[in-house]
């Protein structure tokens, strides 16, 4: 598809059309999902066609960490979807590239989410590294969430944006890595 843009939206600046339709493909994907908790600053990142139609969207939450004694400030991706119609166009791809460039531009140090194995392809073309290794704990201490709980088969895919990210960023393999976004999103 030619001339898509993509637009970005902090927490609930969406125009209502473009937020009706984002919201469309989310129930594709996950039926009776809730919104996202304010607390993680959601952004929200819409691929938009010239006749209005959002053909991909996706989200990026946000939230400081502490890893390895440092604090880091942290963006992972949430609700990656693809119109079902408009799949294997490269949509996806070029969000999920263009997310990593957003995180980067508003100052994350690392760019930290899971993703189910059968896209370890599709993030690494997007510019996502595979932490061999790493497990992103999510939940809260009190009830933990981690990524590699049975009944999940997850990688976790990152990005080392600020330098001191990139000097620590052995630190983030081969570990566990300890998110706690809460109750609402309880892990990404
Ligand atoms: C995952 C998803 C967003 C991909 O969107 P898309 O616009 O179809 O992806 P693209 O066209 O950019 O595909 C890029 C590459 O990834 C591959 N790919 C896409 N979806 C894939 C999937 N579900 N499993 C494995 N590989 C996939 C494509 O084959 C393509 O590879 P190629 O260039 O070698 O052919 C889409 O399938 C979707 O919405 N899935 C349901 C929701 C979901 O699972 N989201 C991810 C949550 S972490």
């Amino acid at each position: 598809m030619t001339g898509v843009r993509i637009h970005v939206y902090e927490d609930g600046a969406i125009p209502a059309e473009l937020f009706a339709r984002a919201e469309a493909l989310r129930e594709q994907a996950w039926p009776g999902g809730g919104p996202h908790d304010p607390a993680l600053r959601p952004v929200a990142m819409l691929l938009v066609a010239p006749d209005g139609t959002v053909p991909a969207t996706l989200d990026i939450l946000n939230k400081d960490i502490v890893h390895g004694g440092r604090s880091y400030r942290a963006s992972g991706l949430s609700a990656v979807v693809t119109d079902t119609a408009q799949r294997g166009k490269g949509h996806g791809r070029q969000l999920v590239a263009a997310a990593r460039a957003e995180m980067a531009a508003r100052g994350a140090d690392v760019g930290l989410f899971t993703c189910d194995r059968s896209l370890r392809g599709f993030y690494g073309s997007a510019g996502w590294d595979v932490l061999e290794g790493s497990v992103l704990i999510g939940g809260t201490p009190e009830d933990p969430l981690p990524s590699d709980a049975p009944e999940f088969d997850m990688i976790t895919l990152g990005a080392f944006f600020t330098e001191r990210a990139r000097r620590n960023a052995d630190v983030f393999r081969n570990s566990r890595i300890a998110l706690y976004p809460g109750e609402i999103d309880k892990l990404w």
